[in-house]
């Protein structure tokens, strides 16, 4: 009898684990084959031109690939001058739509936005992209006291302060013409507190809890404001992480840890969708096991897994 009692709760469990799991993988998916039946017109839904900060490389930059491709122009604004033109001239390669660059370094602060906001002023512009965003370089894990000061300061300054910032520029046009999305590129370190990534991680949640707050003040204006939460993609950001190198099995390494076009292309296909969305089938996954985790045992795992691959290089 017990034994029975034992197996029926065995059941009972399991499928609770498959259906959140499928639950939770469903919507990228949907979204991927929602994206092919019925194609969005972007320009025509949200307005014609789109702002993508940090696009001249990694998923800003592919990201505005795919909205070329949805005939969206583009205003790419990033650091270096060079990087900027050779985007714009590939884009246009690829895609018969405008382009416009703006230099900009999102470390300088407030004085840029000025300039932003001249440059954009005549522009009806549909979709923001807050993409701009940056991590410690190797080791991306370290402890926050050998973290150094400026890197501290830049993470808080661009992946904070671009996103404010960035989204005050836009968003008076935005709810005057009643249309307009907003995309904030977080990261699922916003999930779980990350250890020895605990700057980054916050400057994340702050992402979260701004995107959900601003959609609430901008739901009767018709503009709306999604949060992505992508795990580890495979860009500049992270090509010197020894944590993807030594965890990661090459055989299925394309699929777990992606190339940037191939997260924006399935990432995209969220846009208006899904307020919330890691963008990619395998991070929904990846997400869902984390959510069954508790806290203490997800940081638990994520000191053992960090000293393992970084050994001394994590520094503590
Ligand atoms: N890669 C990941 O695993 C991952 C995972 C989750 C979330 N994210 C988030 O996704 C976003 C993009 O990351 P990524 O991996 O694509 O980064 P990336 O490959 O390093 O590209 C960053 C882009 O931002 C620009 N940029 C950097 N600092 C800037 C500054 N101070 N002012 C203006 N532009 C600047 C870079 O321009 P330059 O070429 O001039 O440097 C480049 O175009 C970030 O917000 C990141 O936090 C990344």
């Amino acid at each position: 009898m017990l034994l029975l009692i034992l197996q029926w709760i065995g059941i009972f469990y399991l499928v609770k684990i498959i259906y959140h799991l499928i639950s939770t993988i469903l919507p990228s998916v949907v979204a991927r084959s929602w994206s092919a039946i019925s194609p969005k017109d972007l320009p025509k839904k949200y307005g014609p031109w789109a702002v993508v900060t940090g696009s001249t490389d990694g998923i800003g930059k592919a990201y505005a690939i795919e909205l070329a491709k949805r005939k969206m122009n583009l205003v790419l604004i990033s650091r270096s001058v060079e990087k900027l033109k050779n985007t714009k001239q590939e884009i246009q390669n690829l895609y018969p739509v405008e382009v416009n660059i703006i230099q900009a370094d999102f470390s300088e602060g407030k004085k840029i936005y000025e300039n932003i906001e001249a440059e954009l002023k005549d522009l009806d512009i549909g979709i923001l992209v807050n993409n701009v965003g940056v991590a410690c370089p190797d080791p991306t894990f370290r402890s926050f006291d050998s973290t150094p000061q400026d890197q501290l300061w830049n993470e808080i300054i661009i992946n904070v302060g671009a996103t404010a910032l960035m989204t005050k520029v836009v968003l008076p046009q935005m709810k005057l013409k009643r249309r307009g999305i907003i995309v904030n590129m977080g990261s699922m370190s916003s999930q779980k507190p990350h250890p020895y990534l605990s700057n980054y991680g916050a400057t994340k949640a702050y992402m979260e809890l701004f995107s959900k707050s601003l959609q609430a003040e901008l739901t009767e204006f018709n503009v709306q404001v999604q949060y992505l939460y992508p795990g580890l993609i495979n860009t500049n950001m992270t090509k010197d992480n020894s944590l993807t190198s030594k965890t990661i099995p090459s055989n299925v390494r394309h699929i777990v840890y992606p190339n940037a076009s191939l997260y924006a292309s399935w990432a995209v296909c969220s846009l208006g969708l899904f307020r919330r969305a890691t963008g990619y089938w395998v991070f929904d996954i990846l997400h869902a096991i984390q959510q069954m985790e508790t806290e203490d045992f997800f940081t638990m795992t994520m000191i053992k897994v960090l000293k393992n691959s970084y050994g001394k290089q994590l520094i503590t």
